[in-house]
């Protein structure tokens, strides 16, 4: 499968979103990460559906909006209407009954659906959803802030996952150079990375390394 890398918008420079999104995109990222929190479900907040549909008129990448919110699926028109391409909520966060009406809405938007769990949570909890999946995230960080240190049991759950699951894997939390090797190894092949990109000198280098850490 073809690596995808995703840079993580938590890490630009808001004050020039529109420039730092030009950056990535000349880069050569293949789509926005776009996290979005409500102080609840992951102690921060960031930005809501308003500023995704601002982001939406300034690029042509693809909108990679991962929810770290609780009751994602009240949420979830505000953020289709704003113009993402996948949407991203947190298993913990879903109710098993939503699910299904979830997944068929995303699917009759073209919208693609993405479960995200938590290094915390255990594979066996996702395993019910895999269905319903067009990707599952896989965190490997706590969610709520960027510039964290990846854990390393990322590697095993991707592992697991990916003898059981024939999906898109992403993964998202302190991926580098030296991080991306190990994940892509293990079977994921959507890669977020925020600090790691936006802290970078030259942008399209470092989308580069993570691209080809595999190689
Ligand atoms: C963490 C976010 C990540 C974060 C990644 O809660 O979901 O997308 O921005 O940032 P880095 O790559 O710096 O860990
Ligand atoms: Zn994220």
């Amino acid at each position: 499968m073809s690596i995808k890398v995703a840079p993580s918008l938590l890490s630009a420079d808001f004050s020039c979103l529109a420039q730092e999104i030009k950056k990535v995109e000349r880069a050569g990222a293949d789509m926005l990460h776009i996290d979005i929190m409500d102080g609840h479900f992951v102690p921060n907040l960031t930005i809501g559906p308003v500023v995704v549909k601002y982001i939406r008129k300034c690029t042509k990448l693809p909108l990679d909006v991962h929810l770290m919110i609780e009751n994602p699926q009240e949420f979830v028109d505000a953020f289709v209407n704003a113009g993402s391409d996948m949407l991203t909520a947190h298993i913990e966060t879903i109710p098993g009954s939503k699910l299904q009406a979830l997944s068929s809405k995303l699917k009759r938007k073209g919208i693609k659906f993405g479960i995200s769990l938590n290094p915390g949570t255990p594979i066996a909890k996702i395993k019910p959803a895999l269905k319903y999946a067009d990707f599952i995230l896989v965190m490997s960080v706590n969610p709520g802030f960027s510039g964290q240190n990846f854990i390393p049991g990322a590697i095993t759950k991707i592992k697991e996952l990916s003898a059981i699951y024939k999906g898109d894997i992403a993964v998202d939390g302190g991926i580098n150079n030296l991080t991306a090797k190990g994940v892509i190894a293990a079977g994921a092949n959507i890669l977020a990375a925020g600090s790691y990109i936006f802290g970078a000198k030259n942008t399209r280098e470092a989308i580069e390394r993570i691209r080809n850490a595999g190689k």
